[in-house]
């Protein structure tokens, strides 16, 4: 088999660990990969390198993606997507590793309804994929946050200050969530909760009484409900791009007003998307990456490796794709538990 694969989507920690293994897989077996630059924009306009183990060989520690990504939607106009099936046939590829978060995936599922052998293996730092427990580069993200949040701890407790540090993940909140959870935030403010002003302020002042400073995460994707301020402008696929919103800055300067307590925010925006890979995401990425060649081996197609328990295993990409994973009702009870 020749096998195609990209990298889709907002990059994230673990694409190159997924990327060395679908190569090494598929060269223990016998077959070749061809590398599509730039996610879908690659197919569509026909860039590709070819992928030996030797190019892979040293890549697993890296950040970003050796392929380049985009989030370009190939199946935007009948044009684009007759490009895409001509470059596949041009370079004999017999079956696409499409590598990415919600669009990439349902990019690839429209391409496996045109007929063509495609797999999918989930990423995202925003882990909102719904088919599997965890996607790859959530950890490593949430771990430069939870750096971040400690960092600002020292300077929030030296100036007796409430500190707001507002990190990605879209409409979901599970960057907030393992942030405020791991690095003891006195508040955390997800997208999945209504924005209760009044508790937010009461827990400032309470951390602000006990400790004399008081940590805040919020995510980027809270509904601070209608206010005057800035919206988000839009991505390929109509995402609106939240960080523009500045809803951490806004909630500081709530928080001063109301409270009274000096405030300051920080964004790290970007800053979680980059550096090496955790541990976990280095072997998940690896896992995921081996299992999706596997399914081709064995004839499957229209499938995304997806992490079920301990096991990675295929599920339709109507399954992995069925809603965007939303952090739920005890994941929520175990953040308030820390709330007195
Ligand atoms: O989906 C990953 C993500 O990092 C989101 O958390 C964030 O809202 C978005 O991408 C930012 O997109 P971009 O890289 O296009 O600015």
């Amino acid at each position: 088999m020749r096998i195609g694969v990209l990298t889709g989507g907002g990059d994230c920690p673990g694409l190159n660990a997924a990327i060395r293994a679908v190569v090494y897989r598929a060269a223990q077996n016998g077959h070749e990969v061809v590398g599509f630059l730039d996610g879908w924009k690659g197919v569509r306009d026909d860039l590709s390198r070819p992928l030996a183990p030797a190019d892979v060989a040293d890549i697993v520690l890296r950040g970003g993606t050796v392929l380049g990504s985009s989030r370009t939607n190939p199946f935007k106009t009948p044009e684009d997507a007759e490009k895409v099936l001509a470059t596949l046939d041009r370079h004999h590829v017999d079956a696409l590793v499409t590598i990415g978060g919600d669009d990439t995936l349902t990019a690839g599922r429209e391409l496996a309804r045109r007929g063509r052998k495609v797999v999918g293996v989930p990423k995202t730092m925003d882990n909102d994929v719904a088919g599997t427990d965890w996607t790859f580069g959530f950890d490593s993200a949430s771990s430069v946050a939870l750096d971040a949040l400690e960092r600002l701890r020292d300077t929030a407790g030296s100036h007796h200050r409430a500190v707001v540090l507002e990190v990605m993940g879209r409409h979901a909140g599970w960057v907030a969530l393992a942030t405020g959870l791991a690095g003891g935030a006195d508040f955390t403010l997800l997208p999945e909760e209504p924005y209760d002003e009044p508790r937010l302020m009461d827990h400032v002042r309470a951390a602000v009484a006990r400790k004399g400073f008081a940590l805040v995460v919020v995510s980027e994707g809270i509904d601070l409900g209608p206010r005057k301020g800035n919206a988000g402008s839009g991505d390929q696929f109509g995402h609106e791009l939240l960080k523009e919103r500045e809803v951490g800055a806004e909630v500081a300067k709530r928080i001063e007003t109301v409270t009274g307590v000096e405030s300051r925010s920080a964004v790290i925006g970007h800053i979680q998307r980059g550096g090496a890979p955790t541990l976990f995401d280095r072997i998940l990425a690896t896992r995921m990456g081996a299992k999706a060649v596997d399914l081709l081996l064995a004839g499957r197609s229209g499938e995304v490796a997806v992490l079920r328990g301990a096991e990675v295993i295929g599920v339709p990409f109507d399954e992995a794709l069925r809603e965007n994973k939303k952090v739920g009702p005890d994941w929520i009870d175990l953040l308030h538990t820390f709330d007195a």
